[in-house]
This record gives structure tokens, C-alpha cells and sequence, in this order.
């Protein structure tokens, strides 16, 4: 536990991430830095971006409305200090997330309609069910469905963007990779605090199981959208824009089809559920496809 502590203490938060990853950053990116001409000048492009990039605010609000709800949940103190890292650091998300709209051309007083506009209704219901537990102090429940549901979900998500924008935009890029630090730490907690709370409640799996099982139908029914929907390879084909051949999961993003991405990321996502539920005790339940 003493281990588990220091791993997860506000010292080390502060030498590895404040003091560390993100010295010499604002708002994620480094000064200076702005979203690719290219981006802002075409509408289709823009309007993808923005679209995308709702989603991300979609989730970091929830992510921070569940780490703060879940602080005066925890039962030890240890994972209380740390839920205050994690409350900063999504709170943080949220903000350069917001900015990355500004930056695409948001007007500060339109946001909210810009994000009731695009937020999609299936990420929306897939944050209710964590929010339900989070409002019930149901602790248990509430960390598995944040720091290994919703944050294994963005750690994948965000992977797959930073390979597919990382070349063509710098930017967007470094925001992403330090997203993804934060994230690592974040699902780490979940299952080093979790594994054995959940020895001690095993009564909890069921009701855990059924919330896994929801948040990946919803998670599933929001990726189904967000490929579909998206026109970005369309119009770069057209804009003849050679595709940059990044790899993810050992596949070459530069040659799949938007159906094929779907696919690489829904199976790397549900594997990774799979794995870390199995880890900390908890049998994955397959989702219904949508
Ligand atoms: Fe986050
Ligand atoms: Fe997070």
C-alpha cells in the first residue's frame, strides 16, 4: 500500500507531470504553436475537426465530473489526494480540449451551442451510466467505469488520433501525447486501487459487469457514428493529400477505409477491457453490436 501511495502521492504528480512532460507547454502544445492552414481553410476539414473535438470536451467533462464526485466517495485518504491530481488533470483536458475549438474558430459565446450541436446522444448515454454511479458514492463502481472504462477507452482513441494527425499536425499531436501520459496514470490507478477493493467486496462484480457491458455498447454505437460520419479521407483524397502511413496496432492507418479504423479500434479497445477487467478480477461481458 505504502508503494501504491507514493506511485500515486501529489509529489509525484507534480515532479513527473506539472514539472515534468508538460514544462514549457500551454494549453498542451508548445507557445506559438497553431492548428495547420489547411485545416482552417477548408470547411469540411474544419467542421470534422470541431466535431472530433466536441467529442473529446464531451468526455474530459465527464471524466471530470466523475474523478471529483468520486473523492468524497473513496474510503482512504491515499486515493482521495490522488482523485485531486486526477481532478486537475481531466479539469486540465477539458480546458485545452475548449481552447483547440477556439483555435478552429469557435467564438467563445457559441460554445455550448457548438457542443449540443455535435456532442454525440451515444457518448452522452455512455457517460450517464458512470455518472449514475458516481452520484450514488458508489466507489467501486465509479473507478472501474472511469479509470478503466472511459479511460481505456480514451488512452485507445487518442492513440489512434496521435497516429493519424500527429504528422500533419503538431500541434494537435502534442496535446494528444500528453493526454495520453496523463491517461496512463490514470488507468494505472483504477487497477492497482480496484484489484483489491474488489477482493474485499466481490459482491459488487455483477452490477460492474452489466455497467461494462452498457458503457461498450454505447462506446461501440459512438464510433459507428463518428466513422461514418466523418469526411475527412474523403475530402483529402480529393484535395490530393498523399494519406500519412502511421501505424497503429501494427497496421498501416495510411491504407484502411474509415469501416476498417472502426473495426482496428473497437477490437483494440474491447481487448484492452478484456485484459485489465481480467486483472482486476472482473469477467468482461462481449457488448451487444450496435
Ligand atoms: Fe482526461
Ligand atoms: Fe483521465
Amino acid at each position: 500500500m505504502s508503494d501504491f501511495l507514493s506511485a500515486y502521492s501529489i509529489q509525484n504528480w507534480l515532479e513527473s507531470c506539472p514539472q515534468g512532460y508538460l514544462d514549457g507547454t500551454e494549453f498542451g502544445h508548445l507557445p506559438g504553436e497553431g492548428e495547420p492552414e489547411l485545416l482552417l481553410e477548408n470547411d469540411i476539414l474544419r467542421e470534422d475537426a470541431i466535431a472530433t473535438t466536441v467529442q473529446m470536451v464531451v468526455g474530459e467533462r465527464c471524466a471530470l465530473a466523475a474523478s471529483s464526485g468520486l473523492i468524497n466517495a473513496a474510503p482512504d485518504e491515499g486515493s482521495r489526494r490522488y482523485l485531486a491530481t486526477q481532478t486537475l488533470d481531466e479539469a486540465r483536458h477539458v480546458e485545452i480540449f475548449t481552447h483547440r475549438l477556439y483555435d478552429l474558430g469557435v467564438r467563445k459565446d457559441q460554445l455550448e451551442d457548438v457542443i449540443r450541436r455535435y456532442a454525440n446522444p451515444n457518448l452522452v448515454r455512455f457517460a450517464e451510466v458512470l455518472l449514475e454511479k458516481v452520484d450514488r458514492k458508489d466507489f467501486v463502481s465509479g473507478v472501474v467505469g472511469q479509470n478503466v472504462v472511459l479511460e481505456g477507452m480514451a488512452f485507445s482513441v487518442f492513440e489512434m488520433m496521435h497516429a493519424l494527425s500527429s504528422e500533419l499536425n503538431p500541434k494537435f499531436g502534442r496535446t494528444l501525447a500528453g493526454t495520453i501520459a496523463d491517461e496512463r496514470r490514470h488507468v494505472g490507478f483504477g487497477e492497482n486501487r480496484i484489484g483489491s477493493l474488489l477482493k474485499q467486496y466481490p459482491e459488487k462484480k455483477p452490477e460492474i459487469e452489466r455497467m461494462q457491458k452498457e458503457m461498450s455498447y454505447w462506446m461501440l454505437a459512438t464510433f459507428a457514428d463518428s466513422f461514418r460520419h466523418n469526411q475527412t479521407q474523403a475530402e483529402m483524397e480529393r484535395l490530393g493529400q498523399e494519406r500519412p502511413h502511421s501505424d497503429y496496432q501494427g497496421v498501416d492507418l495510411g491504407v484502411l477505409s474509415p469501416e476498417q479504423m472502426e473495426d482496428v479500434l473497437a477490437d483494440t479497445v474491447l481487448k484492452e477491457f478484456k485484459t485489465r477487467l481480467g486483472r482486476i478480477g472482473v469477467e468482461y461481458q462481449t457488448p451487444a453490436r450496435p
